[in-house]
């Protein structure tokens, strides 16, 4: 049964990967460029490492790295052993891809890949290949930084993605150190919002890589890192399963666009627990084919908020569901907890709980949108990604008042069911001018009096849902 999921999911990404013009595409097409490491068992290191005039090296406990590639008791692959430098300047890619793929290779049960403090190293674009032999940890305590920029950039690697890990399962990405996406340049291009001459934004190719991303892992834990300035997004898990982040840094300016936090999609069995992310996009950001996800005690803003979306562009079918979002805190955020679905899509979101969330001074802090569209000229569509089994509960605060502080505006022809407001306390943040909730084709009831109050939510179940015309995925 299990084995059949697992082919299933793979065959479903596969051919979702021929079919997106995104980072999946151009991945099968790199893949085949880095072949050489993937099939090349012999990698070994090399047997007199280039002599390390490191800064510290005095400092390091096994002058002679080569020992500490031996070193079976500890398991441990220090990439200075492999000829990093580390001197915020060198190239240090071959080094790191060489320290992987004979980490990987290794036959111990963990083998840990050790960034070491007081470094900064510097590797392009690169794609760390599984599956290895048993569990790995990359220990970053150092610094780890990608070349500086556009211009830096080398022509033939990706733009849409720095640090890639791929078909991996068991693997920790930890340690004290700070992982620096150096993404000023990338959103000063341009084609950035309002980058371009005298404050217009140019078209054309904008891409921008992501700092972090796993593709197609499983088993997964990422912990007790600082991540700063990504170009692009800082985490992107994609067809993933069992992931858990854990105690990590985020940060970067309010104003740098598209910087999620953490996005997942296609990607099951999620927990993002006590973490701190101020950026300038969603600080989470929960994409299309995503079930059993807990988030709780993260801190978030300023920043867009927690996202569940945009799910339905170019009507696709999303499913999404069991997804929880707890004990944590919104701050300073264009929106709190967000469902925002295209009109024309179809699937569903279920199964979706909010509970226990601070919010402080906060744009939308509750907000369904199923009207989500860039342009401001998408037409109204009859199909559209089904809302229900939504539960907001002790959820307080307060918001911005250029905007309402509920807003549920869903489509007329699939209707927003069963949403459940209890405990919503939310004040103006500035002045007392209290803001009437906003609803559209939205069913549900709140269980205690909310402030402020919701009388404009229709009870019962609207006729036009008839189980036919719902897709519940
Ligand atoms: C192997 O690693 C352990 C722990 O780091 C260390 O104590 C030991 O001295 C190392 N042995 C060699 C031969 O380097
Ligand atoms: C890019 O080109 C350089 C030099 O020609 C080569 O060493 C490197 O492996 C190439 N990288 C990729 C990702 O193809
Ligand atoms: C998960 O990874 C750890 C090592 O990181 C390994 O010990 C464990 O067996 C893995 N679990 C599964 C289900 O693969
Ligand atoms: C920018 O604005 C200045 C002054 O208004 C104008 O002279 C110039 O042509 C504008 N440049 C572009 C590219 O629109
Ligand atoms: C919540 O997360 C913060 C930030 O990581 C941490 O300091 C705090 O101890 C966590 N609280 C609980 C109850 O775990
Ligand atoms: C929902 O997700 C949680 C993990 O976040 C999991 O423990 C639970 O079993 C899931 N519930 C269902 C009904 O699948
Ligand atoms: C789409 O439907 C909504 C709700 O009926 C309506 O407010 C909005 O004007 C419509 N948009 C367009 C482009 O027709
Ligand atoms: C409404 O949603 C809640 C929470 O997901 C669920 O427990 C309940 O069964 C749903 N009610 C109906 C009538 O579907």
């Amino acid at each position: 049964m299990r084995h059949s999921h697992i082919l299933t999911l793979a065959l479903s990404l596969y051919f979702l990967a021929l079919f997106l013009p995104t980072q999946a595409r151009h991945h099968y097409h790199k893949k085949h460029k880095h072949s050489y490491y993937h099939n090349a068992p012999e990698i070994s290191p090399s047997p007199a490492p280039a002599p390390s005039n490191a800064p510290d090296d005095a400092s390091s406990p096994s002058p002679s790295g080569n020992e500490n590639y031996h070193n079976a008791s500890s398991n441990l692959f220090d990439v200075r052993t492999f000829g990093a430098i580390g001197d915020g300047i060198t190239d240090d890619t071959e080094s790191f891809k060489m320290a992987w793929d004979t980490a990987c290779e290794s036959e111990s049960p963990v083998k840990v890949i050790l960034v070491p403090q007081g470094f900064s190293f510097v590797i392009q674009s690169t794609i760390f290949t599984g599956p290895c032999k048993g569990g790995l940890v990359l220990k970053v305590d150092g610094t780890l930084m990608p070349p500086d920029g556009p211009e830096s950039w080398p022509k033939n690697n990706s733009k849409r993605q720095w640090l890639v890990f791929y078909r991996i399962n068991g693997m920790s990405l930890e340690g004290s150190g700070l992982i620096d996406g150096r993404g000023a340049k990338w959103w000063d291009l341009p084609c950035k919002p309002h980058k371009g001459p005298n404050g217009t934004t140019s078209p054309g190719p904008c891409d921008s890589p992501v700092a972090i991303r796993f593709f197609m892992s499983s088993n997964l834990t990422v912990q007790g890192l600082r991540i700063k300035n990504s170009p692009q997004f800082h985490f992107r898990f994609d067809g993933c399963e069992s992931v858990h982040v854990e105690s990590i840094y985020i940060t970067a300016p309010a104003l740098s666009p598209n910087t999620d936090g953490i996005h997942i999609e296609n990607t099951n069995d999620v927990r993002i627990y006590n973490s701190v992310i101020s950026n300038g996009d969603d600080c989470v950001s929960i994409g299309a084919g995503c079930h059993d996800v807990d988030i709780k005690n993260i801190t978030c803003g300023p920043g867009h908020g927690i996202s569940i979306g945009s799910l339905g562009n170019h009507n696709s079918r999303a499913c999404v569901s069991n997804i929880t979002v707890r004990d944590s805190v919104i701050k300073v955020a264009d929106n709190g907890v967000r469902i925002k679905t295209w009109q024309g899509g179809s699937g569903s979101v279920s199964g979706v709980t909010f509970s226990n969330i601070h919010m402080e001074s906060v744009r939308n802090p509750i907000i369904i949108d199923q009207f989500y569209c860039l342009s401001k000229d998408c037409s109204n569509k009859t199909s559209a990604v089904f809302v229900t089994d939504i539960v907001y509960t002790n959820i307080k605060g307060t918001y911005d008042i250029r905007h309402p502080p509920m807003r549920f505006a869903c489509s007329d022809s699939v209707p927003c069911t069963n949403l459940t407001l209890s405990d919503i306390e939310l004040l103006p943040a500035q002045g007392n001018i209290v803001l009437d909730p906003f609803c559209w084709s939205a069913y549900g009831n709140s269980e205690t009096l909310t402030i402020p109050p919701v009388f404009c939510m229709l009870e019962g179940l609207p006729q036009s849902i008839s189980g036919n015309d719902i897709d519940h995925c």
